[in-house]
């Protein structure tokens, strides 16, 4: 039976590690064509996410830029994956775009400094902002861009305020998108996870009364994979979800409700 993604071309950023790496693997097993896997530095966990992309049927490449570098690194994702895409399937063209690369340093407001703050800005925001209108020719019709953020932007968070405030920001940003992206029947969605497993949480959760803490904020007790959330995000990718734009999607597993 064809996957819900057949034929279709992704590019994923922080497709190296944790969600944005489940997220690739899902639309592997969804019958994506061909899946580009970002990353900043960890070369050896794109070459390991693209071995099992591989595993799957679909074809994979790795893209490289820092984020950090803002509209210069997100132009080289531009050139990196259209070239990429001309050389394994004959044109320059994308489906899908999931905006998942991101830092979330638990620094309350008086421990924020400002070139603490203008990183996160710049790889949470401004690299997903200058990405959309950089792939934003490339991108076929009844295509997907698919922006994560956090569940920290429906309940408070003082641990992490700038963090936030950056996801909270990518939220409005793709509710300013949708009209313009649905004139050619893109949808612009956002997916909010909740406390997933990944390496960006791996230090608080190994002590125990952290890990017991988190598990108990969902209402199914227990702390989110990066299967839950790339199941979401695959959702959303498909054809079923096309009638769904503009939306804060909640991906927490219920937390705090
Ligand atoms: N995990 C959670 O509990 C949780 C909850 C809510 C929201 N989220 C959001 O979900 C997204 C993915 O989180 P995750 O937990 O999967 O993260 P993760 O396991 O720490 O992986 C981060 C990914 O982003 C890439 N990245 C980090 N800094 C970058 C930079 N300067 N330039 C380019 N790429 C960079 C990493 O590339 P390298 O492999 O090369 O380092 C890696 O692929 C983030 O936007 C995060 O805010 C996560």
């Amino acid at each position: 039976m064809p996957g819900r993604l057949s034929n279709k071309v992704a590019l994923v950023t922080g497709g190296s590690r944790g969600i944005g790496r489940a997220t690739a693997l899902a639309f592997a097993r969804e019958g994506a064509a061909l899946i580009g896997v970002h990353y900043a530095n960890n070369i050896d966990a794109a070459k390991a996410t693209i071995r099992e992309i591989e595993t799957l049927g679909s074809k994979a490449v790795a893209i490289g830029a820092d984020l950090r570098k803002g509209k210069e690194a997100t132009d080289s994702i531009k050139e990196q994956f259209k070239a990429a895409a001309i050389a394994a399937t004959g044109a320059p063209s994308l489906d899908i775009l999931v905006n998942n690369a991101g830092i979330a340093p638990a620094t309350s407001l008086a421990q924020t400094t400002e070139a603490a703050f203008d990183e996160l800005m710049t790889i949470n925001l401004k690299a997903p902002f200058f990405l959309i209108q950089a792939l934003a020719e490339l991108i076929r019709d009844n295509g997907r861009i698919i922006n994560i953020s956090t569940g920290f932007t429906r309940v408070a968070a003082p641990t992490h305020p700038a963090y936030a405030a950056s996801k909270g920001a990518l939220e409005t940003l793709t509710l300013a998108l949708a009209p313009e992206f649905g004139a050619r029947g893109i949808t612009v969605n956002a997916i909010l996870p909740g406390v997933t497993e990944t390496d960006m949480n791996a230090a608080w959760l190994a002590d125990p009364q952290a890990r017991a803490g988190a598990e108990a904020m969902s209402v199914f007790s227990r702390l989110g994979n990066p299967e839950d959330v790339a199941d979401i995000i695959a959702l959303i990718a498909s054809n079923e979800a096309r009638w769904t734009t503009g939306l804060s999607i909640d991906a927490t597993g219920g937390a705090r409700l």
